[in-house]
């Protein structure tokens, strides 16, 4: 289908990856109209969505559970297309409170999979796209000497998190096949990049090194990532959308595969040479060791390990590559700097989201349904 020429419905568009792909897309000056359905969770900031001068965008508060509203949403803009991030995303949360993520991620799922099918399967029928942003955490952990996760790879998930993200890419591949629905599936590996909440592990060291608090490694830091800069894995999904086969999977990696520890360095680095090339952030941030010519790898602090955790993940993205025409454009280097670049830019974004004071001024300033 040519999704760019109706509107498209994105869930959890004022989360971290959705902020960004909703940016992106407003670049596509033929898409009508960018729905954006977010509940604003804890993770959800409108204010990320802040600032956007286009007409296009209508922002609706409400949730993904709410089939009768997904319908009617997209009877009302006749959208052609979904893009569904809507998700409880953190590991560690999955860990001390499971229940959400099963009702968000495979009931919130499914009930946007129902909405889709009898808005867009009724009668005739319309051409429409359905597409499924997973992660690669479904397949499991590799060992050091493991191929890469491929598509075909067995779905073998380990934390709530990850079983709940399988349960419902299951539900999307189900609904494929029995019922026809037109959906495409992007399993990706760690996002990164601005607009992230900070309690994923870049931004998370980020404002904590700013702060000079202890930075917390898990176990024995040597868990391996594959990190992918969220500009590219928005690429992707694009990608998927204009030339994705429906009822397939397509993994999206980085080509980045890097211990913990080896990122926790890396940031500490590039604060401490920033600091050192610029005098005023000396004073913004006192509490840093930078500020007093340390360095901030004094802040390393090995914790306990979280329960379950997965030792690596690493992607074999060749079929986005050769199908999509998808490469990660970024590099390690250049990903890095762009993001570190953006937390010390945006001061004001990471205190309000981390604070809740955001999503205040944003209730005050969104109408919900
Ligand atoms: P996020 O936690 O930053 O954002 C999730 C968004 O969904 C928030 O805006 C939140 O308000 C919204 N939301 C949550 N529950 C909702 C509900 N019931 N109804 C409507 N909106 C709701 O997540 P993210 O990091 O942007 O991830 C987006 C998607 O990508 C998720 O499906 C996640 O599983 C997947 N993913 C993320 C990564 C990563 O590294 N961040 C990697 C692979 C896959
Ligand atoms: O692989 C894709 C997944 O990546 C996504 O599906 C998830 O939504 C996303 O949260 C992410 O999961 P991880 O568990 O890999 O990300 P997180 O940022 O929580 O942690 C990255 C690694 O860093 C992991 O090995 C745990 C470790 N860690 C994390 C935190 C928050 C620490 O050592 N200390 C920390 O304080």
């Amino acid at each position: 289908m040519e999704y760019a020429k109706s509107s498209v419905l994105v869930s959890g568009g004022a989360g971290f990856i959705g902020v960004n792909f909703v940016r992106g897309l407003l670049g596509r000056r033929e898409i009508p109209r960018i729905v954006v359905l977010d509940a604003l969770t804890y993770a959800g900031n409108g204010a990320s969505l802040d600032g956007i001068d286009d007409d296009r965008l209508h922002f609706v508060h409400g949730d993904i559970r709410d089939q009768a509203l997904v319908e009617k949403l997209l009877r009302e803009h006749e959208a052609g297309s979904i893009v569904h991030f809507a998700a409880e995303s953190h590991v560690d949360r999955s860990i001390s409170g499971p229940d959400a993520f099963v009702s968000t991620n495979v009931d919130g799922t499914h009930a946007m999979l129902k909405a889709a099918r009898s808005v867009w399967l009724e009668g005739t029928g319309v051409d429409h796209r359905f597409h499924h942003v997973s992660t690669d955490e479904v397949y499991g952990s590799l060992g050091p000497g493991d191929a890469p996760f491929t598509e075909g790879h067995q779905y073998q998930p380990n934390s709530p998190y990850s079983a709940s993200k399988a349960a419902s890419d299951h539900l999307v591949r189900a609904y494929h096949h029995t019922f026809g629905l037109q959906v495409t599936t992007t399993n990706c590996s760690n996002n990164y990049g601005p607009y992230q909440f900070p309690e994923k592990l870049i931004p998370l060291m980020i404002v904590k090194i700013l702060g000079g608090q202890p930075l917390p490694i898990y176990g024995d830091g040597m868990q391996v990532r594959d990190w992918l800069f969220v500009d590219d894995h928005c690429r992707a999904i694009e990608a998927c959308l204009e030339r994705g086969v429906a009822g397939e999977l397509y993994n999206i990696g980085g080509s980045n595969e890097r211990p913990n520890i080896e990122i926790v360095q890396k940031l500490c680095e590039m604060i401490d040479e920033r600091f050192g090339a610029s005098e005023s952030l000396a004073n913004r941030f006192p509490e840093c060791p930078a500020a007093r010519g340390e360095t901030s790898m004094s802040l390393l602090t090995h914790v306990k390990d979280r329960p379950g955790h997965d030792r690596r993940y690493a992607i074999d993205f060749r079929r986005a590559e050769a199908e999509l025409g998808y490469h990660p454009q970024e590099t390690f280097e250049s990903g890095f700097s762009r993001t570190v670049d953006w937390y010390l830019e945006n001061e004001a974004w990471w205190r309000g989201v981390m604070d809740g004071s955001y999503r205040r001024w944003i209730d005050s300033n969104y109408a919900s349904r």
